[in-house]
C-alpha cells in the first residue's frame, strides 16, 4: 500500500474517525496514483492512521476502507464488508416482513464510494467514485458469493469531482432483470422498476416514515404530495384511509401507484391521482385532509441556491399547513442535505405562525436502519421528516 502522510495538524479528523481525507490534509501525494490504489495514511512521526483508497488529486483524494495496520483489500476484504452489511439487516429490518432495504450505503458500511440496493432476489448497485469502480469485479464477485442474488443492475454515477457531472454507467451485470420486481416492505407490496424508476427504482429511505404514517390513516382523507409510486397511499389504505388523492408530475409513477394499491387487494374508486406540480395544485385548492404527505425532491441542490429552495419548502409547507382539519396530521420531509434537522424546523417555526393553527411535533425521523451513517460523519445525512399535528385557533 502507498503511504500517505497526514499533516500534523490535520489528523484530528481521521483519529476521530471521519472517513474523508482531502488533499490539503495530506503532506505530499507521489505522481501517478490511479482511482482506487489503497493507501496507508499514516503521520509525520510514521505512526499508522488508518486504511483508504486514493480517489482523487483535488477535493477528497482518500476515502477510508477502515483502521486495522494488517488488513489487505482483496477479495475477501468485500466479502467481509458486505457480509457484515447482510447481517445488520437481516437482524433488524428482514423480520419486519421486508425483502428489500439498503444493503450497502457507503461510508456507513465502511465501502465508501457504493450503494447497493437489494429488492427481493435482485441487486441494484451504483458506483460513485471512480476509486469504487476501480473494485467493480471484486464488488459484484463479492454480492454474488455472499447474497446470491438472481441478478445485478447497474445505475452509477460516478463522479470525478462534486463539481463535474458524473459518468452514468447502467445495465445488467449479472442474470436476468425483470421489467417490474415484485417487493415485500412491512407485509405490504410494490412494483418497482429498476431500469426507468427514480433513483434505483424505490424510495428505501422512507420505509420505517411510511409504516410510522400507517396510525394516523384510520377513516382518513389524504393527500400525497410528490406521492411517486405510492408508498405512503399503499400505507394510508393499510390503515384504513378512506380516500387518497395521489400528486406528481410523473405520470409513470402515478399509473404504478394505481398497479401497487391493486396489488395489496385495495380498491381504486378511492384513488385520484393528479398529474400536476404540487406547487401549481396549491394555488386553488382548498378541500380539507385528515392528513397530508410532502416528500418533494431536494429543493436545494446546491448551496448556492438555497435561498429559492428555502422558498419552495415555506410555500409547499404553509399550503399543507393551511389543508388540514383541526387534529390532523403533516408528514413533511426534506431530503437537501444543505438543510439540517434544526434549520428545517425552524423553518417551519416561521411558516406555522403565518397561520391560524398551532403545531406540535408528534415524531421526529432521519434515516433509517438501513442507511447507516459514521457519528462523525455529517455529509451522510440528508433526509429529515417532522410528523405534525395541527390544531385551528
Ligand atoms: C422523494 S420522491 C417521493 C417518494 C415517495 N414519497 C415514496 O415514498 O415513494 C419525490 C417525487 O416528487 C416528484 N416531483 C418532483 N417535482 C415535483 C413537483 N414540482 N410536483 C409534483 N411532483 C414532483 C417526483 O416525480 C418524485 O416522484
Amino acid at each position: 500500500m502507498v503511504p500517505l502522510v497526514v499533516k500534523k495538524e490535520k489528523i484530528g479528523p481521521i483519529v476521530g474517525r471521519h472517513p474523508w481525507v482531502f488533499s490539503k490534509a495530506l503532506v505530499y501525494v507521489p505522481e501517478g496514483l490511479k482511482p482506487g490504489e489503497p493507501v496507508r495514511l499514516i503521520d509525520e512521526r510514521g505512526k499508522f492512521l488508518a486504511t483508504g483508497y486514493f480517489n482523487s488529486y483535488s477535493q477528497i483524494s482518500v476515502r477510508i476502507w477502515g483502521y486495522e495496520e494488517d488488513e489487505r483489500i482483496d477479495a475477501d476484504f468485500f466479502k467481509r464488508r458486505i457480509r457484515a452489511a447482510l447481517s445488520l439487516r437481516r437482524r433488524y429490518v428482514e423480520n419486519t416482513g421486508t425483502d428489500s432495504y439498503r444493503l450497502v450505503n457507503g461510508e456507513g458500511d465502511s465501502l465508501p464510494g457504493l450503494v447497493v440496493d437489494k429488492y427481493a432476489d435482485y441487486l441494484v448497485v451504483q458506483f460513485h467514485t471512480k476509486g469504487m469502480d476501480r473494485w467493480r469485479e471484486k464488488v459484484i464477485d463479492a454480492l454474488q458469493e455472499v447474497v446470491r442474488p438472481k441478478g445485478i443492475y447497474e445505475r452509477s454515477e460516478i463522479y470525478t469531482s462534486q463539481d463535474e457531472k458524473p459518468e452514468e454507467k447502467s445495465g445488467v451485470l449479472v442474470g436476468k432483470i425483470p421489467d417490474l420486481i415484485k417487493i415485500k416492505e412491512n407485509g405490504l407490496y410494490f412494483l418497482v422498476d429498476v431500469r426507468r424508476g427514480q433513483k434505483t427504482g424505490f424510495f428505501l429511505d422512507q420505509r420505517d416514515k411510511r409504516m410510522a404514517f400507517k396510525k394516523y390513516t384510520k377513516d382518513a382523507h389524504v393527500l400525497n404530495c410528490f406521492s411517486y409510486t405510492g408508498g405512503f397511499t399503499v400505507y394510508a389504505f393499510a390503515g384504513g384511509a378512506k380516500s387518497v388523492v395521489n400528486v406528481d408530475t410523473s405520470a409513470d409513477a402515478l399509473e404504478l401507484s394505481k398497479e401497487n394499491v391493486k396489488l395489496n387487494g385495495f380498491r381504486t374508486d378511492n384513488l385520484e391521482t393528479i398529474k400536476m406540480d404540487v406547487k401549481k395544485l396549491f394555488k386553488d385548492h382548498s378541500r380539507q385532509y385528515d392528513a397530508i404527505v410532502l416528500d418533494p425532491p431536494a429543493f436545494i441542490k446546491d448551496r448556492k441556491k438555497k435561498e429559492r429552495g428555502l422558498t419552495g419548502y415555506k410555500y409547499i409547507n404553509r399550503k399543507a399547513m393551511e389543508l388540514l382539519v383541526n387534529g390532523g396530521i403533516l408528514v413533511t420531509c426534506s431530503c437537501s442535505y444543505h438543510l439540517g434537522l434544526e434549520e428545517f424546523r425552524h423553518l417551519l417555526v416561521e411558516v406555522a405562525s403565518g397561520t391560524k393553527s398551532l403545531f406540535r411535533i408528534l415524531e421526529t425521523y432521519t434515516h433509517g436502519i438501513d442507511h447507516p451513517v459514521p457519528l462523525p460523519f455529517m455529509e451522510g445525512e440528508y433526509l429529515k421528516c417532522f410528523f405534525l399535528q395541527c390544531f385551528k385557533r
